[in-house]
């Protein structure tokens, strides 16, 4: 191979390709999901997204999935049962032969907790008698946010396995988007959500592990944001279903002195979907929030 050559493949389009790719979002309708939505379908990509509420989906499409390379697909589906998975697999079976990349996002935080209470009667009042601090609670974070990362990356893994067969040189991708809030030491005033986060980063190590020792060439990895501009931060969404944050609010907070940007998301998206040699590992995308936070 002559020096030329060998430039090519150092060429954007060939190091981040994505180009007739297939891809999964779920909750691709707002947020970090619809983010990563962009990210691919932008550069080629044939990206079904889903979530429970049908009309985010659409109104993606319509509005994204305009005038470029590759396409949005909306199907919905609630990702905390088995049952609905399973669904969701068929329908994506009956249209696709294979699975490129599948992005585990949806996610819910769920009730804030005092928890700056000092001395011991009114700490555990604030965290035990507490009427929203109940088993169900925590069920319902984990159920979201651990467990089903669990069952939708098993429930596609003969599809992204064909998408690893298909294509030499592709080894298909799962990235489950995890957060810094399993990475920092405090609770930031949600222990449930913490402890789910930081459980969603295990079991991507554990599913890399045993994905990869079962002999399936599935690279498995997470991103850990920092603060993004989501429905889930900013409590709502506009018309083109993004969401917005002061940024007068994160300086001194974080060095980057600014909540992340949809281009932070979509860089490490497209870094962790076609980088063929990263695989179990936490990518962390937070403006140095960790750095000021302290890790665990
Ligand atoms: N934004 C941040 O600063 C930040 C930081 C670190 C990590 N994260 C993580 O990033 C991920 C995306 O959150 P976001 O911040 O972008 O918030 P978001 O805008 O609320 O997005 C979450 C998406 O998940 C979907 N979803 C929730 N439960 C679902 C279910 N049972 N089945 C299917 N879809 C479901 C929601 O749609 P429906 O309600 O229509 O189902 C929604 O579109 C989450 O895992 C979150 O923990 C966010």
């Amino acid at each position: 191979m002559g020096a030329e050559q060998k430039n090519e493949a150092f060429k954007l389009e060939n190091l981040f390709n994505v180009k007739g790719k297939v891809a999964l979002i779920t909750g691709g309708g707002s947020g970090i999901g619809l983010m990563a939505t962009q990210a691919l379908a932008v550069n080629g990509a044939k990206v079904y997204i889903t979530g429970r509420t049908k009309e985010k989906l659409t109104r993606v499409a319509e509005l994204y999935g305009k005038n470029i390379p590759g396409e949005i697909i909306p199907v919905a589906a609630d990702i905390t049962s088995k049952a609905e998975i399973q669904k969701l697999v068929d329908e994506v079976s009956a249209r696709e032969s294979k699975l490129d990349i599948l992005i585990n996002n949806a996610g819910i935080s769920g009730e804030t907790q005092d928890t700056d209470a000092q001395g011991a009667e009114p700490l555990s009042a604030a965290l035990f008698r507490d009427e929203k601090a109940t088993f169900e609670q925590w069920e319902s974070l984990y159920r979201t946010n651990v467990a089903q990362l669990f069952f939708t990356t098993t429930a596609f893994l003969p599809l992204l396995q064909k998408a690893s067969e298909a294509q030499r040189g592709w080894s298909a991708t799962v990235i489950n988007i995890s957060s810094i809030s399993g990475l920092v030491k405090n609770a930031q005033h949600h222990f449930p959500y913490n402890a789910s986060k930081a459980a969603a980063v295990h079991l991507t190590k554990m599913l890399a592990q045993e994905v990869a020792s079962s002999g399936l060439r599935i690279r498995v990895n997470n991103i850990a944001p920092g603060v993004f501009p989501s429905e889930m931060t900013a409590g709502g969404s506009d018309d083109a279903q993004k969401s917005s944050l002061e940024k007068d609010k994160y300086e001194g907070k974080v060095p980057a002195a600014r909540p992340g940007k949809d281009e932070d998301m979509a860089n490490a998206v497209l870094f962790a979907t076609t980088n063929q040699y990263v695989n179990g590992q936490t990518i962390v995308v937070d403006g140095g929030y960790l750095l000021a936070a302290g890790t665990l």
